[in-house]
C-alpha cells in the first residue's frame, strides 16, 4: 500500500473553511486530520463536536479525528456521531485503552492510539492486535508549527519490525512537524499515513504541497 496524506485542519484559515474544503476536495489528500485539545490534556483548546460535525458536511474525505482530551471514554459517542472515520485517543490519557478500542471498534469506527515522543513503543505490545492505527506523535502535541522531534525515526522502525513479525495491518501515522524534509525518511522506516499541517496549509499552493507529499515513493531497500 503507498501512504496517504493526511492535511491537519488545525493550521487552515477557519475564517475561510468553506474554501479550505473546497481546496481539500479537489486535492489529492486521503483523510483530514482534525485535532481536538481540551485544554487538560494539552496547553491548548481547539473546538468541539459541533465543528466536527460541520466539517463533516463539507468533506469529501474521511475525517481523522485526534483527541488530545483527558477521559476519551467520555466523548468519543460524541465524535463517532459528529462524524468520525478513524477516531483516535491517547494511550496517556486512559487506564482502559482496550476497552475504548474495542467499543470504537463495535460501532464500526477504525481505532487509533496515540502516544506521546516520550512514550516507549513497547507500552503498545498488549493492544497492538487489533488496533487500526497508531499515532506516533513527532511534537509534543497541543500546538501545530512546532519542529519535529528527530528520534521518532527510531520509534517508526521499532514499531514497524513488531508489526511486520506479528503480520498485522497496523497502520503508522506520523504527526507533528512533518513536511517533505523529513517525508522521505518516514516512509522508509515505515510510516504509512503523513499528517501534515503546516507545510500544507502554510505553503503557497496547498494542493501542490499535497501532491508532492503523495508522490513520494518508498525505496525497497530489499532489493
Ligand atoms: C499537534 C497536532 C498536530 C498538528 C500538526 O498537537 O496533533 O496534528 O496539527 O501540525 P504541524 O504539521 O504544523 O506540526
Ligand atoms: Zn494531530
Amino acid at each position: 500500500m503507498s501512504h496517504l496524506v493526511a492535511p491537519s485542519i488545525l493550521a487552515a484559515d477557519f475564517g475561510r473553511l468553506n474554501e479550505e474544503f473546497d481546496m481539500l476536495n479537489s486535492s489529492r489528500a486521503d483523510w483530514v486530520h482534525v485535532d481536538i485539545m481540551d485544554g487538560v490534556f494539552v496547553p491548548n483548546i481547539s473546538f468541539g463536536q459541533m465543528l466536527v460535525q460541520q466539517m463533516k458536511s463539507q468533506s469529501k474525505l474521511p475525517l481523522d479525528i485526534h483527541l488530545m482530551i483527558v477521559e476519551p471514554e467520555k466523548y468519543v459517542d460524541a465524535f463517532i456521531e459528529a462524524g468520525a472515520d478513524v477516531l483516535t485517543f491517547h494511550l496517556e490519557a486512559t487506564n482502559h485503552a482496550h476497552r475504548l478500542i474495542s467499543y470504537i471498534q463495535a460501532k464500526g469506527v477504525k481505532a487509533g492510539v496515540a502516544i506521546n515522543p516520550q512514550t516507549p513503543v513497547d507500552q503498545l505490545d498488549n493492544i497492538l492486535e487489533g488496533l487500526d492505527l497508531v499515532c506516533l506523535m513527532s511534537v509534543n502535541p497541543g500546538f501545530g508549527g512546532q519542529k519535529f522531534i528527530y528520534r521518532t525515526l527510531h520509534k517508526v522502525n521499532k514499531l514497524k519490525t513488531k508489526i511486520i513479525e506479528r503480520n498485522l495491518d497496523t497502520l503508522i501515522e506520523i504527526d507533528g512537524g512533518v513536511g517533505l524534509q523529513n517525508a522521505e525518511s518516514l516512509i522508509n522506516a515505515g510510516a504509512d499515513v503523513l499528517v501534515a499541517g503546516s507545510s500544507v496549509f502554510k505553503s503557497d499552493n496547498p494542493v501542490q504541497s499535497i501532491e508532492r507529499l503523495h508522490s513520494i515513493s518508498k525505496k525497497n531497500f530489499d532489493l
